[in-house]
């Protein structure tokens, strides 16, 4: 049985993680090894009743209740779907997952990161990303690319000050672990974006292999 291999996508609003990890799937499935993706917050039922708590622009949510709501899907869906598909030696791709903590809840509303790094320890049991996409882009060009897709959500209204000490928090968190982290310019063509995120991925599973 191959291993699977655990790749997860950050960064902040707008930068295109969506598009991004739908292409690696499409060329991942082309490849003979179609992955299970899912994403943050949601991928189980009570996640996906969660994510509506925590997009709803009606309600106001302290840092630390966000913060649990977000472990609370987290922790389903590790359980659920991300454990069970590593131990079938699947590769599982996922639009966010606890870097997004780290630097929204931790960077971005100012809750103490070894708190954070504490309870996401016991929410995840350790389990880490093999390799995270970073897409990084300058918040006042993400939050206009969101924008334009609709109503802004809960977190897309907050002020760019936050939004920008959320993307500095990636920033810190990518130099702190640059073997897990690959960091892209968001604002590069989407086809050469495409390109390098298929080689680095391409890498981890001949590292698997061997
Ligand atoms: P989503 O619509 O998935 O946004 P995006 O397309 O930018 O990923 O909404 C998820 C929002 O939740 C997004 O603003 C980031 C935020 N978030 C946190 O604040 N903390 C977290 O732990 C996670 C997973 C997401």
């Amino acid at each position: 049985m191959r291993p699977g291999l655990f790749v997860t996508f950050e960064g902040p609003e707008g930068a295109g993680k969506s598009t991004q990890l739908a292409r690696l799937a499409q060329r991942l499935a082309e490849t003979g090894r179609p992955p299970v993706t899912t994403r943050e917050p949601g991928g189980t039922p009570l996640g996906m009743r969660v994510r509506e708590v925590l997009l709803d622009p009606a309600l106001t949510i302290d840092p630390l209740p966000e913060f649990l709501l977000y472990s609370a899907s987290r922790a389903q869906l590790v359980r659920d779907v991300i454990r069970p598909a590593l131990a079938a030696g699947q590769v599982v791709l996922c639009d966010r997952y606890a870097d997004s903590s780290l630097a929204y809840q931790g960077s971005g509303r100012g809750l103490d990161p070894a708190f954070l790094a504490a309870l996401t320890g016991e929410v995840t049991g350790g389990l880490q990303p093999d390799l995270t996409i970073l897409l990084d882009l300058d918040p006042a060009l993400g939050l206009a690319r969101a924008a334009s897709r609709g109503q802004p959500d809960r977190l897309e209204r907050a002020d760019l000050t936050f939004h920008r000490r959320v993307r500095h928090g990636f920033l810190d968190l990518a130099a702190q672990a640059p073997e897990r982290f690959l960091v892209l310019d968001a604002a590069r063509d989407p086809d050469s974006l495409a390109a390098d995120i298929w080689r680095a991925v391409q890498k981890r599973l001949r590292a698997e292999m061997c």
